[in-house]
């Protein structure tokens, strides 16, 4: 553990028979996190449900982790200072690995600012099950959107430990995929992604697949 001490140390791990490899099987796809990282207004949020509702029509079992949804329950009791945003990043690690395990592909859509946190995540389980894909939009551009009005407010200094104005956004050297929300068009970006992700096996070819609503 990073963050505490373990202090449930009397517990004994059960093996299910139902497997993550029995589950991969029926759901005839590979499960993954597709770990969506990048500025606030980056366009995080709206390229992993795009994704999602794509592989959803293509018959994939999926789910979304949302930093703003998951900051209204799970992580409730968490703020934006470095130490909470790494707890914060820790929770949705170790709920993301248990997703993979359930054989679903998890997206999750948070800033994660600091690469030793993603790296933490990326460390829980197989190279080849943590896919990170920058959002890549300047800040100038984020600012510019500023859909929810929050830079606006750290600028005036409302907010404080705001990504990007008064709190670092360290951007990824090693991400399986860049894509850049700044610019490009959100059908490209989709392109991107479902690409990558036929490439790397974790879903067979569209062609291939059966569509559902
Ligand atoms: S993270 O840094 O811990 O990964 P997370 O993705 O969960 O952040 O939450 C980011 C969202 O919280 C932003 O999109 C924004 O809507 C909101 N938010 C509120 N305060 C801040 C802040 N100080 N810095 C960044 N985002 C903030």
């Amino acid at each position: 553990m990073s963050l505490q001490t373990r202090k449930s140390s009397n517990t004994v791990w059960h093996n299910a028979t139902v497997t993550r490899e029995r589950r991969e099987r029926l759901n005839n796809h590979r499960s993954a996190i597709l770990w969506f990282t990048g500025l606030s207004g980056s366009g995080k949020s709206t390229l992993a449900h795009a994704v999602e509702e794509h592989l959803h029509q293509l018959g994939c079992r999926t789910f979304v982790f949302d930093g703003d949804n998951v900051r209204h329950g799970l992580c409730s009791d968490l703020g934006f200072s470095d130490k909470d945003r790494q707890e914060n990043i820790r929770r949705i690690g170790e709920m993301s690995k248990l997703f993979i395990e359930s054989g679903v592909i998890a997206l999750t859509a948070f800033i994660s600012p600091f690469r030793k946190d993603r790296q933490q995540v990326r460390s829980l389980v197989a190279p080849e099950d943590f896919i990170e894909i920058y959002c890549r939009a300047p800040l100038h551009v984020c600012e510019k959107r500023d859909v929810k009005g929050l830079y606006r407010r750290a600028r005036a200094g409302e907010i404080k430990d705001f990504t990007g104005i008064t709190s670092p956004y360290e951007e990824p050297e090693n991400a399986e995929l860049v894509v850049d929300t700044g610019s490009e068009p959100l059908e490209a970006c989709i392109e991107q992604v479902l690409g990558f992700l036929e490439e790397r096996g974790v879903v067979p070819g569209r062609a291939r697949r059966r569509k559902v609503e």
